[in-house]
């Protein structure tokens, strides 16, 4: 295992969302393409901040938003594709299935998923799952399960 997916299992905690990109920025860097990272936490504990790292790390310069409103939004970039899917409006496999987001994964493609738990039925069995959450003392953390 590498060192960085050593020190993800154990925890880390981030100081900044900036810091937080970072951290998601050298995780990219190891994925290999058709990964899906399932990216669990409550409001606000850094998804969104995170799969901007992502983003960065795989050479998207694309700014990368909130997809609440359109539930999943396409990067390109340096000939990747990294979709984005907020499942918080989702309710469940089928919900995912009449979105077609397969014909949305170009090869090479990761897929970030937000609020995971409501397309658990969907998710491959090799998901990467990340826990984000915020400490007592505001310091954001995380966790590969
Ligand atoms: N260490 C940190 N890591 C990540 N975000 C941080 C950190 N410290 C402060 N923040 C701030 O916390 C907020 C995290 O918001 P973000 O949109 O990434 O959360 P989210 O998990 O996607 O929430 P939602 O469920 O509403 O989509 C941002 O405003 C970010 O600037
Ligand atoms: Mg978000």
């Amino acid at each position: 295992m590498s060192p960085l997916f050593t020190e993800l299992h154990a925890g880390v905690s981030t100081t900044s969302a900036a810091d937080t990109q970072a951290l998601a920025a050298r995780l990219a860097l190891e994925l290999r393409p058709g990964t899906v990272l399932a990216l669990h936490g409550d409001l606000g504990a850094g998804k969104t901040t995170f799969t901007q790292g992502l983003a960065r790390g795989l050479g998207i310069q694309e700014s990368v938003t909130s997809p609440t409103f359109n539930i999943f939004t396409l990067h390109r970039g340096a000939g990747k594709t990294l979709v984005h899917l907020d499942a918080y409006r989702l309710n469940g496999a089928a919900a995912l299935d009449e979105l077609m987001i397969d014909d949305f994964l170009i090869a090479p493609w990761w897929l970030a998923i937000e609020w995971p738990e409501n397309v658990a039925a969907w998710l491959p069995a090799d998901a990467l799952h990340l826990d984000l959450g915020i400490r007592a003392d505001e310091r954001h953390t995380v966790r590969l399960r």
